[in-house]
């Protein structure tokens, strides 16, 4: 298998300038590395506020990056400039959460899909983007007739169909999806995951799947990236990830989660106690040692490293492997 993407040390701080005097750094997405296979859907899950948003927007070039690379097809999207960047995007695209503020409330579904197309072919004529958005539009479960309708008139799910539509307008070969069924509910959620699958089958698409659910992810995802606080924590294939959780963060995650399945009725349950720390203010060491019943000394001293502890299976923990 080839990495669609490989991501190498993405690293995204936030200066807040506060008075003349007071500066403070975000540390969002601290040194965060990982692939995505071709044709595979790849998960990135972690609690709000982990940084999972500020990587995709990071990736895309939506947001600065602090250092690191973004390779994509043999090139580092983070030195690409210009027309060589617009032409690159095409093939990548984004789904938000919020179905509600990620569409134009006074724009018709007609402009609202058919803007890449003007950005990335300007040169198809009224009727040949026309006739694209029409059949996009089926391909999502909506009607050709939708064009003429404006975001309001849809519900909660069928607005995440046009922001679907808009994203794959352009034919794109990579999406990212930002917690898309996050805002729906469960119902909707389940249509709307099937309706992704099919896409992907249908399209030969690679996705990036970005949420807080354990139970989405499990059940979209080949491969499974863990967060917590800008770092990577845990990186393992799903089944892997879901039968061996070693990072006591992503087992806390999984305890957290309602099963029937016996092999983890069994294990011990780990609850996560308070909040995430300030990511402006990390505890020294582990980011997770403030939050860890394992941490010791060492843990509040020294930065874990990721570090394969199977084929394919990485974790940053001193109370695992070695
Ligand atoms: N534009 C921004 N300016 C300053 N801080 C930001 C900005 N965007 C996100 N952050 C901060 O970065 C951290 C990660 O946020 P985010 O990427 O949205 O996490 P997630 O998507 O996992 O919930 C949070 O502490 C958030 O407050
Ligand atoms: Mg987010």
């Amino acid at each position: 298998m080839t990495a669609l993407l490989s991501l190498r040390d993405v690293t995204k701080y936030f200066e807040i300038k506060r008075g003349v005097f007071e500066r403070r750094v975000v540390k969002a997405v601290d040194g965060v590395s990982f692939d995505v296979e071709e044709g595979q859907t790849v998960g990135l899950v972690g609690e709000s506020g982990s940084g999972k948003s500020t990587l995709a927007l990071t990736v895309l070039r939506l947001y600065e990056p602090t250092r690191g690379q973004a390779i994509f097809e043999g090139v580092n999207l983070f030195e690409l400039k210009g027309r060589e960047l617009t032409r690159v995007r095409r093939k990548m695209g984004i789904v938000f959460q919020d179905p509600y503020l990620s569409l134009n409330p006074v724009k018709r579904v007609r402009d609202i899909v058919g803007l890449p197309l003007k950005v990335h072919m300007p040169s198809l004529s009224f009727e040949e983007r026309e006739s694209m958005i029409r059949e996009m539009l089926e391909q999502v479960g909506l009607r050709a007739a939708d064009v003429e309708r404006f975001p309001h008139e849809f519900s909660g799910g069928q607005r995440q169909r046009i922001a679907i539509a808009r994203a794959l307008i352009v034919k794109p070969k990579f999406l990212i999806l930002d917690e898309p069924t996050s805002a729906l509910d469960l119902s909707v959620q389940a249509k709307i995951l099937n309706l992704l699958l099919d896409l992907q089958r249908e399209f030969g698409l690679t996705y990036l799947f970005i949420t807080h659910d354990m139970n989405v992810i499990k059940h979209i995802s080949d491969r499974i990236n863990v967060m917590y606080l800008g770092k990577l924590v845990e990186s393992a294939d799903t089944e892997e990830l879901f039968e061996r959780p070693l990072h006591p963060y992503t087992r806390a995650l999984l305890s957290s989660v309602p099963t029937l399945d016996p092999r983890q009725r069994g294990r011990k349950k780990m609850l996560l106690r308070g909040d995430p720390p300030d990511p402006a203010n990390p505890p020294p060491g582990c980011r997770f040692s403030s939050r860890c019943p394992l941490a010791d000394d060492l843990c509040r001293r020294e930065e874990p490293p990721l570090v394969q502890v199977e084929p394919g299976h990485w974790v940053a923990c001193h109370k695992v492997g070695g």
